[in-house]
C-alpha cells in the first residue's frame, strides 16, 4: 500500500508533532515553576521577617551574656551624680542597689513622677535596656533628666554591674 518514502514522511510527521507537544509541555512546566518560585520566595520573606525579630531579642541576651560588670562600673559614673548604690540612700534619683528585677517605682520614700509611679512590672534586664537607651521615650514624663546611653554594649555592661551588686 505505501512505499518507504510515505512511511518515513508519516513517521517524521508524528515525531515532529511529538516534539512540539513535548516542547509545549516543557514550556508550560517552566511557566508553572516560575509561579511556584514566586510563591516560595514570598514564604521565605515572611520567615525572614520573623527571624529578624527573633534575632534582635536573642541579640540583647547574647550581649548580656558577654557583658562586663567591670566596664559597667565605669559607665555608672554617668549615673552617680543622681543615684547611689547603697540600699535605702536616695539622691536626686532612687537608690539603685538591687534594681535589676526590682518592681518599677518601688523605693519607699522616693517621690516618683506619675510616669514612673504608674508603670507596671519589674526592671528586668530587657526593661532596663529599653529605659536606659532613652528614658524620655520609654517613660514619657519621667523626671530622670538623662539623655540615654546609645551603645547597647554600654547598657549591657551597666546592667551586668548593677546586677552584680546584690548577688
Ligand atoms: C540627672 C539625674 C539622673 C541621672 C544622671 C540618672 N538618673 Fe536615673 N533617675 C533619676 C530620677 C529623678 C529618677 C526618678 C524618675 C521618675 O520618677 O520619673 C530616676 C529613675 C531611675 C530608675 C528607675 C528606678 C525605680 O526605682 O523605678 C532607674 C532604673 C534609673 N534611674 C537608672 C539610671 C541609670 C542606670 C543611670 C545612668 C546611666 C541614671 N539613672 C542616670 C535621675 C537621674
Amino acid at each position: 500500500m505505501f512505499d518507504t518514502m510515505t512511511f518515513t514522511k508519516a513517521a517524521g510527521g508524528i515525531c515532529g508533532a511529538l516534539l512540539v507537544l513535548l516542547l509545549g509541555k516543557w514550556m508550560g512546566e517552566e511557566l508553572f515553576h516560575v509561579g511556584g518560585h514566586g510563591e516560595a520566595s514570598y514564604v521565605i520573606e515572611v520567615e525572614g521577617g520573623d527571624e529578624v525579630a527573633e534575632v534582635e531579642e536573642v541579640d540583647f541576651a547574647t550581649i548580656m551574656a558577654s557583658a562586663s560588670a567591670e566596664d559597667g562600673a565605669k559607665v555608672f559614673r554617668k549615673c552617680s551624680a543622681c543615684h547611689k548604690i547603697v540600699e535605702g540612700e536616695n539622691g536626686t534619683g532612687p537608690y539603685l542597689y538591687g534594681v535589676v528585677d526590682r518592681e518599677k517605682g518601688a523605693v519607699d520614700g522616693f517621690s516618683y513622677s506619675d510616669a514612673l509611679a504608674s508603670m507596671e512590672g519589674a526592671w528586668t534586664a530587657d526593661n532596663l535596656n529599653g529605659f536606659l537607651e532613652k528614658p524620655s521615650s520609654y517613660a514619657p514624663g519621667t523626671s530622670m533628666s538623662f539623655a540615654g546611653l546609645k551603645k547597647v554594649e554600654e547598657r549591657a555592661d551597666l546592667i551586668a554591674y548593677l546586677d552584680s551588686l546584690d548577688d
